[in-house]
């Protein structure tokens, strides 16, 4: 089921595309801090993580739609949530910067029965309260919205139009799905799913390609109306808690409290601490660099695809006097990541994976039947890094080797990078804790920033 060699996403011809677009440096401006931001919920799932959890909705339709299958069970376990107001209803959604569409589903909905349930039980979808009575924009009559996904789970309706508002920003006559007829596995906490991405990704049906008209997605249509610059950027939050409890979602301090948590800022930085001398940019590269999705003859952005430049890993001795960086070693090939705060781990090319897991001590290993890599719950953590521009990213320990994330005996732990040879190649939850990241569309580069320690 798993390690198909890396078959190289980096031929010589992206090679080369990436060497003329790169163009990291040291940033020197700050984006200013914006009022319009939200906080986000964060969705855990039990500490047993083993058992199956939520599944990699999202991951998973990404992974499949160029006929790509990868082994991604269990990995969308960790989301974060806002409350979107629709018309005057507030429903509850996933932030996801990994597609692009807004849909929730329709109360009462259709969720459907799957031919091993009894007869007698009642499918549970396990979506929460969605969207009551009619859209005032109306429906688009004809129009269909189908999402289908690789485990098996998948959302249908029409769209429709109303208005959307995020942090005291309306997006008017905003187009939207509304889903009447789904299988889902949720944990009640969600109605839907907020999409963050470009127009593009609303074309793109996973079946087939570009089978249907691009419309402005929900931020699309709050910069073009001029009620924000075309930037919105995410802070996610770990819980310190998380090691502790049993995980529910955490709910968030009240809007404007200095306590660190996660959040959505739009046209600016979210109130958080970070290290401003740790700044990089790197350019958001067009669709026609993620291979799986045959979108070869495409300038256009759909994602958010960026390049970095090299990944460092490796044991350290911290009462070594060799400098912490020479004590790493530096992987400088080059490949498109996306940027993801829909999936819950960072997913990577599996010869530079292994040789991450080859640094815990005693190695992390592959326990079957999880289709993922874990290491002993106390086991000497590596660092590990990622380069942009002249800034190294390292993600922290607890989100290297996730303690909340253990099997019964509570002797391992999962790792929170895995490896896939086919793309999309993901920066996820594990990394975006770790840093700041503005998306500026309007400038087709993202930024990131050190948090400081929380
Ligand atoms: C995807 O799979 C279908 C059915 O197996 C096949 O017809 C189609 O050509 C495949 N598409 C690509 C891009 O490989
Ligand atoms: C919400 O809006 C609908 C029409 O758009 C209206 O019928 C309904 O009364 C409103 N509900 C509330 C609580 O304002
Ligand atoms: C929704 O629209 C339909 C048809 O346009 C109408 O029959 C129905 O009463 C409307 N429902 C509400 C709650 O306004
Ligand atoms: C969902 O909505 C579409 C479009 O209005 C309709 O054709 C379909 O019958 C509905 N399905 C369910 C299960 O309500
Ligand atoms: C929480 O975890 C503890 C020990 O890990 C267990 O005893 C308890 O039953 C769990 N509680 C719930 C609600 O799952
Ligand atoms: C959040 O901040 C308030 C005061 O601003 C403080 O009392 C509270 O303990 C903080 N909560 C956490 C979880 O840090
Ligand atoms: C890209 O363009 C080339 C040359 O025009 C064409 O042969 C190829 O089929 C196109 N690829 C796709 C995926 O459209
Ligand atoms: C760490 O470095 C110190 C000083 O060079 C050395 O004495 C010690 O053996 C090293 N420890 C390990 C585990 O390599
Ligand atoms: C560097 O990483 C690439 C994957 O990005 C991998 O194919 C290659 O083997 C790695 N090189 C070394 C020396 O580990
Ligand atoms: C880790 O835990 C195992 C058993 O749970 C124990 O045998 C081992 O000594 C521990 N290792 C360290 C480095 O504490």
């Amino acid at each position: 089921m798993k390690v198909i060699l890396f078959s190289g996403l980096v031929c010589p011809a992206i090679a080369g595309l990436l060497r003329g677009t790169a163009q990291p440096d040291r940033v020197a401006f700050r984006d200013a801090l914006t009022t319009n931001y939200v906080s986000m919920r964060r969705s855990a799932p039990a500490s047993n993580a083993l058992s199956r959890g939520i599944p990699s909705t999202l991951a998973a339709w990404r992974a499949g739609s160029g006929n790509v299958t990868t082994n991604l069970q269990n990995v969308h376990d960790i989301y974060y949530i806002i409350d979107l107001k629709v018309g005057n209803q507030t429903i509850p959604v996933s932030v996801d910067t990994g597609s692009s569409d807004t849909w929730m589903v329709q109360q009462p909905y259709e969720c459907a029965s799957m031919f091993w349930s009894s007869p007698n039980s009642k499918p549970n979808c396990g979506l929460g309260d969605g969207f009551k009575g009619n859209l005032s924009g109306g429906i688009i009559d004809g129009s269909v919205f189908s999402r289908s996904y690789t485990d098996g789970t998948f959302v249908r309706g029409y769209f429709g139009y109303e208005d959307v508002t995020i942090g005291g920003l309306t997006a008017k006559h905003q187009q939207l799905a509304i889903v009447n007829y789904t299988y889902w596995y949720g944990d009640g906490l969600t109605s839907g799913l907020l999409g963050l991405a470009y127009p593009l990704m609303t074309s793109l049906n996973g079946e087939s390609p570009q089978s249907q008209k691009a419309y402005d997605p929900v931020f699309t249509t709050m910069w073009k109306s001029k009620l924000v610059l075309p930037l919105f950027s995410i802070a996610l939050s770990r819980d310190e808690e998380e090691n502790k409890k049993n995980g529910t979602a955490v709910a968030p301090p009240k809007t404007g409290s200095t306590n660190e948590t996660s959040f959505l800022a739009l046209g600016g930085l979210p109130p958080v601490d970070y290290d401003d001398g740790s700044w990089a940019r790197t350019p958001i590269q067009s669709m026609q660099l993620l291979k799986e999705w045959g979108l070869d003859n495409t300038t256009e952005r759909g994602l958010y695809v960026i390049v970095a430049d090299s990944y460092v890993y490796g044991r350290t001795n911290s009462t070594s006097s060799v400098p912490l960086a020479d004590q790493l070693t530096k992987n400088t090939t080059q490949f498109p990541v996306m940027v993801d705060a829909g999936s819950t781990l960072t997913i990577l090319p599996t010869d530079l994976v292994q040789k991450l897991y080859k640094s815990f001590d005693p190695p992390a290993q592959y326990l079957s039947g999880t289709g993922l890599y874990y290491a002993p719950c106390n086991a000497t953590i590596p660092k590990f890094g990622v380069q942009i521009g002249d800034s190294t990213f390292y993600i922290a320990p607890e989100d290297l080797l996730k303690q909340a994330a253990h099997d019964e005996t509570g002797y391992w732990c999962r790792v929170g990078v895995t490896d896939s040879d086919s793309g999309p190649h993901v920066l996820g939850v594990t990394f975006l804790t770790n840093v700041v990241a503005v998306f500026d569309i309007g400038a087709t580069e993202m930024r990131f920033a050190a948090r400081r320690t929380y």
